[in-house]
């Protein structure tokens, strides 16, 4: 429990956890007290635009013992997410992990079984899934509109944009699937209403990273970065669910393609895509294609935030549990095995 009528939160993390953290600090019932990175500049730097007075940590087990913190944004590379997490449910604090929950999920396993059991709020941020269009599309899934979905599209398309700012994105661990396939898998499986994933069959490898070609904004990269790439920079399969659905699945960190994310819904009654957002209907053999306008309302990083710490004072229950991206992730890494082993795997859970 918070210790009192604000939750006071640390952000570990200077990239990811700048947005996180404003969100926090926005929101009337949040404040950031602390912030934690290996890097001193970047924390101050961060630190000019909070309102308050903060502590800075470059030890993330020294920011765990400091008991005038709540709750842990962790906005560090992928391969850190896990230990960091564990410390902070070791010390009974609430914990929002980025995206991807780890980059393992036998890793990822542990944490959410000591999350379940601390007793903590424990949640992912995710930014697609709670941005207002995939919100309203599975407001209206929860509400039958689209009748029984069974089958699905979802895609990350990058022409050029293999990020190389921290070495984690491009070393085993990270990669195009777990970085950006991530946002659209977990997308789609939300707003498909979470079915039980049974099985993928997929395929993965780098054909840009290794030799330098493909990154972020068409930059060349230094020959000492670009050789260290181990991961994948696409990844593409398809993924079955135990109610039947069939999900196909995209994401390229560098492509002779437009760049594009996209997720397109296919149900009973009515079918959808993401982006421009429209719904596709046949009623009394009259097609309708239907464009939705969302009113400006709060979303992304100001919903998450706001959802994290309702469940931290007022005892809510987290929309985005630890437990969604461990599923996530077990979907992820069989379909990341199946392109090795060249067969369908099951997804463990
Ligand atoms: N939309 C989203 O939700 C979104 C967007 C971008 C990145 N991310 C995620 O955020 C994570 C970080 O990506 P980024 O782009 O912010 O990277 P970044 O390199 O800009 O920031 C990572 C920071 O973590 C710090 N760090 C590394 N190890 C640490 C440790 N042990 N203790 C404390 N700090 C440590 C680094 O010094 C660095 O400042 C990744 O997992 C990525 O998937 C999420």
């Amino acid at each position: 429990m918070a210790s009192s009528d604000k939750v006071r939160a640390c952000a570990v993390g200077m990239g990811i956890g700048r947005p996180n953290g404003m969100a926090i600090s926005n929101d009337p019932r949040g404040e950031v007290t602390a912030l934690c990175d290996l890097d001193e500049a970047r924390m101050k730097e961060f630190a000019k635009e909070l309102p308050g007075k903060v502590k800075f940590y470059t030890d993330y087990k020294k920011m765990c013992e400091d008991p005038n913190i709540d709750a842990v944004f962790v906005g560090t590379p992928n391969q850190y997410h896990v230990p960091v997490a564990r410390e902070v449910v070791a010390a009974g604090k609430h914990v929002m992990v980025t995206k991807p929950l780890s980059d393992s999920e036998e890793a990822a396993a542990i944490l959410v079984e000591e999350a379940e059991k601390a007793g903590v709020v424990n949640m992912m941020s995710l930014s697609t899934r709670f941005s207002s269009s995939v919100q309203h599309l599975g407001k209206l899934g929860g509400e039958g509109y689209f009748g029984d979905f069974y089958y699905a599209r979802a895609r990350s398309v990058r022409r050029n944009g293999i990020p190389a700012w921290n070495l984690g994105f491009i070393k085993n661990g990270g990669g195009a699937f777990r970085d950006m396939g991530v946002h659209a898998l977990d997308a789609v499986w939300w707003t498909l209403g979470m079915p039980k994933p049974v099985s993928a069959v997929g395929v993965a490898g780098a054909k840009f990273g290794p030799v330098g070609r493909g990154y972020w904004n068409n930059q060349k990269p230094e020959k000492s970065l670009y050789t260290q790439y181990d991961s994948d920079d696409y990844a593409g399969g398809f993924i079955r669910f135990e109610n039947g659905i069939g999900l196909q699945i995209e994401s390229f960190w560098a492509s002779h393609q437009p760049g594009e994310f996209q997720m397109e819904l296919f149900g009973t009654e009515a079918g959808a895509i993401m982006c421009p957002l429209t719904l596709y209907r046949c009623d009394d053999y009259q097609e309708k294609d239907i464009r939705v306008d969302l009113p400006r309302q709060k979303q992304g990083f100001d919903l998450i935030a706001h959802e994290f710490i309702n469940s931290i004072l007022d005892g809510k229950e987290c929309p985005a549990p630890l437990r969604h991206g461990l599923i996530v992730q077990q979907m992820m890494e069989a379909l990341l095995r199946s392109a090795e082993s060249g067969k369908e795997e099951l997804v463990r859970s």
